[in-house]
């Protein structure tokens, strides 16, 4: 694989956003040394980036998809990575989460490969969080609905699984060929990063919609364009200067070093996505008194997929009501200079910030296991 990772990028503190890269080759031929004379290229033959894909676990929160979709995202996820299976899915009136368990059954029958599929609402589930993150839990002891939530569990998952990175996939991802190339890029960009601390976030090539009979190539989705403007207008605040290099808000694609992942204060819902940006702002931006102990350097690294990203429309009331979700994660934050939030108001709260998990007990995945499907070796 040949990806380009431009130099150019905003530092705030420790963090340093850089500008989206870009794939040349998917897959190339050769070994690693003519990587060397081109500085902003990294080349990683076929055994580099399998041997990354195997310190890799690939979260895929689901919550009623399809399953031939759900089939295909299976298929799409290279050999080496783990894959933990999150599901929010409905049991009555149609029991989906059994219909996606049929679909994991035959996929680990084929390949042998172990997949976790688990259920957020198992009580199971449930009590081994209990020790490490009670806040995840409701009242009624189990693991709050979201994505966010889905997301978080998945990150201590992939820690108890001794994984160097999380990465995450929708499970609407209609090509299983774009999802090969997000989890080709995480594996990528986590061999070829310059700090323990470093995030990986997929901007699409394009987001294709049918319209008037006719496929239209958007570049941006209808969540992104807001949420990308928000997040330029806080960071420009602070450079003192207008900047747009972020292009990857809403970003669900997206790979994390398990000691960056460890450390941030996941969002639930679907804040998730720009609550990891402000919360790295937050906590090593050099903006207001860090918590703990601040990395040298925290990178973000923004790559542009060759795939178009195309996926189930869940229709304008969903959109609406997750780039509200996201965009009050910004709007809310300490640092969310008070000119930014009144230009962007939305109707709802922000969703919870969960704390970070770096010190929190260690999570008992053999106890997960019991309801999941195979034998991932802790
Ligand atoms: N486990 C779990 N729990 N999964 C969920 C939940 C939940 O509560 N809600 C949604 N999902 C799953 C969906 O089934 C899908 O696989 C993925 O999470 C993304 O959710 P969508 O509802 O399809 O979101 P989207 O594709 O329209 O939204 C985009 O923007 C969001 C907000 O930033 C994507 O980029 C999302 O990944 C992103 O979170």
């Amino acid at each position: 694989m040949r990806i380009t990772f431009p130099p150019a990028h905003e530092r705030l503190g420790a963090v340093r956003i850089y500008e989206a890269g870009r794939i040349i080759e998917l897959d190339s031929a050769g070994d690693s040394c003519d990587a060397d004379a081109q500085p902003d290229h990294a080349f990683l033959s076929s055994e580099v980036l399998e041997m990354a894909h195997r310190d890799l676990t690939i979260v895929v929160p689901i919550k009623n998809e399809r399953r031939s979709t759900l089939r295909g995202v299976l298929s799409g996820i290279p050999g080496g990575c783990k894959v933990v299976i999150i599901s929010a899915s409905e049991h009555a009136p149609i029991d989906r989460f059994q219909l996606e368990r049929e679909v994991v059954d035959d996929f680990v029958a084929a390949t042998g490969r172990p997949v976790l599929h688990l259920h957020q609402r198992d009580a199971v589930v449930a009590s081994a969080f209990e020790a490490s993150m009670p806040e995840l839990c409701d009242e009624r002891g189990l693991i709050r609905q979201g994505k966010g939530e889905a997301m978080l569990m998945g990150a201590m998952i992939a820690s108890g699984l001794g994984s160097r990175a999380v990465g995450y996939v929708d499970a609407d991802n209609y090509v299983p060929g774009a999802v090969n190339e997000y989890v080709r890029i995480f594996s990528a960009t986590i061999a070829s990063a310059r700090s323990d601390s470093t995030m990986g976030r997929i901007s699409w090539q394009s987001k294709p919609k049918v319209q008037d009979g006719g496929l239209v190539f958007n570049r941006w989705g209808r969540s992104t364009t807001v949420s990308n403007r928000v997040l330029n207008e806080l960071l420009s605040h602070y450079l003192g200067e207008g900047t747009r290099i972020i292009t990857t808000g809403n970003a669900g694609e997206q790979v994390i070093s398990m000691a960056l992942a460890a450390r941030l204060r996941f969002s639930g819902s679907f804040g998730a996505e720009t609550g990891q940006l402000v919360d790295m702002m937050e906590q090593f931006g050099g903006i207001i008194q860090p918590i703990g102990d601040v990395p040298d350097r925290v990178d973000v690294i923004q790559t542009e997929t060759i795939n178009p990203h195309f996926h189930e429309d869940k229709g304008e009331a969903h959109v609406s009501g997750m780039r509200e979700l996201s965009i009050a994660t910004i709007t809310a934050s300490p640092i969310c200079p008070r000119h930014v939030a009144e230009a962007f108001p939305t109707s709802v709260a922000a969703p919870v910030r969960y704390p970070a998990f770096a010190d929190r007990p260690a999570l008992d995945v053999e106890h997960i296991q019991k309801v999941g499907v195979t034998g991932l070796d802790p």
